[in-house]
């Protein structure tokens, strides 16, 4: 992994009485990929970026990239903690264990980890309804594809990341009802070479329009090459494949990470579960390509709103998995313990979840 430390920013005029102003929160970000990988690290460095900006030099922080989920990361976050810093945000799902330990051993720093669910008195966890921006995403393949066959290369079966596959089929199902969807799974978050592979697969298997749940540009690249169309995934990726890119699920991790700053400096910080969307100003589908004809523009935009103003729950009964057993009661909103055990694929979606 490597690091790299970032001065605060200037201040806007010399401070009359340096001698007390208070030294500045010491804030480190640990992701699992390249900050330049166009994608999910990419896009929390954006928003640890925003939040910098906003807040000014009440706050210095650093990140440190590409650190392997597991061992690694328990001893880069240590090293963070030794190195004065009072808030880690650990960025990726694998890190959740590393954290609990790191956050027992240090009571005094304030622990936030994305996207898993164990928490404890300076420790929390966050996320976002990345399910909303699968949804939309859903709702355009449905209306372009040609073959009725979407594909999705899925990273590591975890509740997280079948909730988005069934977003996906879920959305475009509200368009089209014979839409059906294979899964490729590559077991990394990100691995370029193994998504252009999934990719290629897909789309051998007739899939025409693909979605990924990775982290890099590849799958995008790869519809760009075989003339099919995907999407841009964790951040707006529309000048890696202007023929391919039908729109991108973009997350603006930024407004979490202010707020969650500015609760450890007004000490307001508390232990919570935070899932923020579309309504919040956290999951935005953006960048909907100009050759996209205006009705499939109109029904995203409408889908938008709806997830905006709650009209729309991407999971509300009736609800049936894909061996026809009813998961979800007809009129029922999912709640998030329902989100939280998600082992299936809905209906419309081909094979078996891995075990
Ligand atoms: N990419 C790397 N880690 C994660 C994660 O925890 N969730 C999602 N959605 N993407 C990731």
């Amino acid at each position: 992994c490597s690091s790299k430390k970032e001065a605060p920013a200037p201040a806007a005029a010399p401070a009359p009485a340096a001698a007390t102003k208070p030294e500045p929160l010491k804030a480190a970000f640990v992701y699992v990929g390249p900050v330049g990988d166009a994608g999910y690290s990419y896009a929390h460095d954006l928003g640890r970026k925003y939040a910098v900006e906003k807040l000014g030099d009440k706050v210095q922080t650093t990140f440190v990239e590409k650190v392997a989920e597991g061992p690694d990361a328990e001893r880069v976050i240590r090293d963070l903690v030794a190195q004065g810093n009072k808030v880690i945000f650990a960025t990726s799902f694998g890190f959740m264990d590393a954290m609990v330990k790191v956050a027992k051993d240090n009571p005094d720093v304030y622990f936030e980890h994305a996207t898993g669910y164990k928490t404890a008195p300076n420790l929390r966890v966050y996320e976002a309804k990345f399910y909303e921006g699968a949804y939309l995403a859903g709702v355009v393949a449905g209306k372009m594809t040609k073959t009725n066959t979407l594909g999705f290369v899925a990273s590591f079966p975890i509740p997280e990341v079948l909730r988005n596959i069934n977003a996906y089929t879920l959305g475009a199902q509200s368009v089209n009802p014979k839409v059906k969807t294979k899964v490729v799974w590559v077991n990394s978050w990100f691995d370029p070479p193994k998504e252009t592979e999934a990719a290629q697969s897909l789309f051998n298997q007739g899939a025409d329009v693909l979605l990924q749940n990775t982290d890099s540009t590849a799958v995008l690249q790869a519809a760009e090459r075989a003339g099919k169309y995907a999407f841009g995934w964790d951040s707006d990726m529309s000048a890696f494949a202007p023929k391919a890119h039908l729109g991108s699920c973009a997350l603006h991790w930024g407004v979490y990470y202010e707020k969650a700053l500015n609760d450890v400096l007004g000490k307001t910080w508390k232990t919570e579960e935070t899932k923020w969307g579309v309504k919040e100003g956290m999951t935005d589908f953006v960048k909907v390509a100009d050759f996209v004809p205006a009705d499939v523009k109109k029904a995203v935009e409408d889908a938008k709103e709806g997830l905006r103003t709650e009209k729309i729950a991407v999971f509300k009964g009736p609800l049936v998995d894909s061996s026809g057993k009813e998961v979800l009661a007809k009129d029922v909103v999912a709640d998030d313990a329902w989100k939280g055990a998600v082992n299936f694929y809905v209906k419309g979606v081909e094979g078996k979840v891995p075990s």
